[in-house]
C-alpha cells in the first residue's frame, strides 16, 4: 500500500507572512505523524521563503517516520544535506521567480550535475529521488544517475482544466510509472494532488508514496491537520 507523506512548507509559508514564531512547521508535523502521515517533506529554499534551517534541524531530531528534504542541487544545500542526513533528498529544480515549482528536473539539461550531486549523497549513505515530469526520455536519463528512485511531476495532471487534456496527463504519468517500475527505479509521485485527484490514482500499485502539501495545509486551516491528513491518509488506503 502506498504511504502519504506530508509537505509542511505552506505552515511555514503562514509563520513567515508576519515574520512571527507561529505556526510551526515542527508541531505540524508532529500532528501529521500523530495522525497517520508516512514521512514528513519539507523544501529548503534558497530564498529561504518558508522552511528555515532551523526547522530542518529541529525536524531531523523530532521527526519519527522519515525526513524527506526536498533541494535544489547547489554546493550549499548539498553541504546541508550531508549535515542533516534526511532519509531521503528529493532533488528538485528551483527558480527564483516562480510561486511553486513548476516542473520537474530537466536531465537533458542538468543530468551531470544532478549525477555528481547523487553520488556524494549516496556515499554518505542518503538515498535519493528525482522529480521529474512523465517523459520516456527522462526517466531513461534518471535511470542512468544511478538516482534510488523518482518523484513523477502530478501537477500538469492535476491542474488540467478540460476532461482531455486531464486524460492526456495522465496517460503519461501512467506510462511514467510502468517505465519506471521496468526500470526498477523507485516511485512516489506528486505535486498539485488535493482530495479529489488523489482518486485517480486507484489500482496504481507500483506508487510508493504521495507527496503532498498544499492540499492538506489548505483544509488543515479550516478543520485542523489531524483531520485534514487523516481524511488524505483514508483516501489512499483506499486506492
Ligand atoms: N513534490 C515536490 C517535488 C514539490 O516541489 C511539491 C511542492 O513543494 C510537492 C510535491 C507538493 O505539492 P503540493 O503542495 O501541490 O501538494
Amino acid at each position: 500500500m502506498a504511504g502519504l507523506a506530508v509537505n509542511v512548507d505552506h505552515i511555514a509559508t503562514l509563520r513567515q507572512l508576519r515574520g512571527v514564531s507561529y505556526p510551526d512547521p515542527v508541531a505540524a508535523a508532529v500532528i501529521a505523524e500523530l495522525a497517520g502521515a508516512d514521512g514528513i517533506v519539507v523544501h529548503l529554499r534558497r530564498d529561504r521563503r518558508h522552511i528555515q534551517d532551523r526547522d530542518v534541524r529541529i525536524l531531523r531530531k523530532v521527526v519519527q517516520t522519515k525526513l524527506i528534504l526536498e533541494m535544489a542541487s547547489t554546493t550549499e544545500m548539498l553541504g546541508i544535506a550531508l549535515d542533516i542526513k534526511p532519509d531521503l533528498v528529493t532533488l528538485v529544480p528551483e527558480r527564483r521567480e516562480e510561486i511553486t515549482t513548476e516542473g520537474g528536473l530537466d536531465l537533458v539539461v542538468h543530468k551531470t550535475v544532478v549525477t555528481e550531486t547523487i553520488g556524494t549523497l549516496r556515499n554518505s549513505g542518503i538515498p535519493v529521488s528525482i522529480f521529474i515530469d512523465p517523459e520516456p526520455e527522462q526517466l531513461k536519463l534518471a535511470h542512468q544517475t544511478n538516482a534510488n528512485m523518482v518523484e513523477i511531476h502530478t501537477g500538469t495532471f492535476c491542474d488540467a482544466t478540460t476532461a482531455n487534456k486531464k486524460k492526456q496527463a495522465f496517460s503519461k504519468i501512467v506510462d511514467a510509472i510502468k517505465l519506471s517500475y521496468k526500470l526498477r527505479l523507485g516511485i512516489n509521485v506528486g505535486h498539485g494532488i488535493c482530495y479529489n485527484t488523489i482518486k485517480a490514482f486507484k489500482g496504481l500499485k507500483e506508487i510508493n508514496e504521495f507527496s503532498i502539501g498544499h492540499s492538506i495545509v489548505s483544509k488543515a486551516a479550516l478543520v485542523g491537520m489531524e483531520r485534514a491528513v487523516k481524511e488524505m491518509a483514508t483516501l489512499i488506503k483506499e486506492l
